[in-house]
């Protein structure tokens, strides 16, 4: 297939990008290079043995969006596309709507001109909201709590409306739990610009020495050390998700939500504890506050993937550790060193 990939050059999308070439497929990114440089895109090239095209196209520029579909015929549309720091979406919520929300509408209204109705969407295990009821299943009531979940959740809906309305339409929803790790080869990852908001990035920049200590937000939650517990998945076992779920759409018509995670929950100190291996140093860290709107536990049921598309998990989180301290270690200023 030819996939239009939005958002490809971004942490996520790059390694999506890097399995779907590795299965056979042929790729063209969409990207404003708003949090993401060309470089991660080259060195997929390299990795793959083969490029992915690349379009410099704002998904807010609607004339553009559409040009790039009568420029390319694309069978199916991956979008990752969007701004994901919760703090910023807070304070910068017309922003937030406005990117996200506004350019899906635009991309769904390209879609349609140019009679592409298979859609696989970045959603975030963050729609659950403050859900204490875990495992976390699909069939949850959503209840985003800051305006970065709502425009996922909007966005869902908005999906929703659209596959029962037009039967043409086959649509995956992947809520994605913790996103973490690189590629085996330290060749691409995550390169946050800014202070990182994640945990993992922030251990990662504290262990490389870009940062003194980690703080972490609360040892006084309900869980066995007393720090929150979240279900981390490297992001290759999420790229062969988006592969899986992309067959099955091709297949099977309508709106499609699954989880995507391990179904396994690690605390703070069982982070720094793997990350403190894979660097073979202890990582520094002081107990800090709860970060407000955190909820104590965190992770999947991921059986409707396993039973629908045959996906699971594999990796585990000293794998995700040692990944992700290799890409960190050998490029320690990211993609701009
Ligand atoms: P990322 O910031 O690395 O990638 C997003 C990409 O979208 C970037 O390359 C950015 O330049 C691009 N982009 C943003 N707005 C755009 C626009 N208007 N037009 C064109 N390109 C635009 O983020 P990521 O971690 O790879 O996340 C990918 C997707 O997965 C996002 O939608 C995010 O909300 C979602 N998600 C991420 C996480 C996570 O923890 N990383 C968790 C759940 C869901
Ligand atoms: N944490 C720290 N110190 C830090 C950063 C995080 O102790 O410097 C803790 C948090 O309190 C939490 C855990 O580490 O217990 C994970 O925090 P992250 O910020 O890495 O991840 P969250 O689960 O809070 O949220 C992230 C995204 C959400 C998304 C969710 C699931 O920010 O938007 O993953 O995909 F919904």
């Amino acid at each position: 297939m030819r996939i239009l990939v939005t958002g490809g050059s971004g942490y996520i999308g790059s390694h999506t990008v890097l399995a779907l070439l590795e299965a056979g497929h042929d790729v063209v990114v969409l990207d404003n290079l708003a949090n993401s440089s060309k470089e991660s895109l080259k060195r997929v090239g390299e990795l793959a043995g083969r490029p992915a095209e690349f379009l410099a196209v704002d998904l807010l520029d609607e004339a553009a969006l559409d040009n790039a579909f009568s420029t390319n015929e694309v069978d199916a549309v991956i979008h990752f596309a969007g701004l994901k720091a919760v703090g910023e979406s807070v304070e910068k919520p017309l922003y937030y709507y406005h990117n996200n929300v506004g350019g899906t509408l635009n991309l769904l209204r390209c879609m349609e001109r140019h009679n592409v109705r298979t859609l696989v969407f970045s959603s975030s295990a963050t729609v659950y909201g403050a859900s204490e009821e875990v495992p976390l299943v699909e069939k949850l009531p959503l209840d985003a709590v800051n305006p970065y979940g709502r425009t996922k959740e909007q966005i869902e809906d908005i999906l929703s409306d659209i596959g029962a309305a037009d039967s043409r339409w086959n649509i995956a929803l992947l809520r994605y739990f913790n996103p973490v790790g690189a590629h085996e080869s330290g060749r691409i990852g995550e390169d946050p610009t800014g202070v990182p908001n994640n945990l993992l990035p922030f251990v990662a920049q504290v262990a490389v020495g870009r940062r003194d200590k980690v703080m972490v937000f609360g040892n006084d939650y309900p869980t066995p050390d007393g720090t929150g517990i979240r279900d981390y998945i490297h992001v290759l076992d999420l790229a062969a998700g988006h592969l899986a779920a992309l067959d099955y759409v091709y297949s099977n018509k309508g709106v499609h939500r699954w989880n995507l995670g391990t179904g396994k929950g690690s605390s703070v100190l069982e982070v720094l504890a793997a990350f403190s291996k894979a660097a073979g140093h202890e990582v520094p860290y002081e107990f800090a506050p709860r970060r407000p709107g955190d909820a104590a536990i965190s992770y999947a049921d991921p059986s409707a993937a396993l039973a629908d598309l045959g996906w699971s998990a594999h990796k585990t989180l000293q794998q995700m550790c040692d990944d992700h301290w290799r890409w960190q270690k050998e490029n320690p200023q990211g993609y701009s060193a």
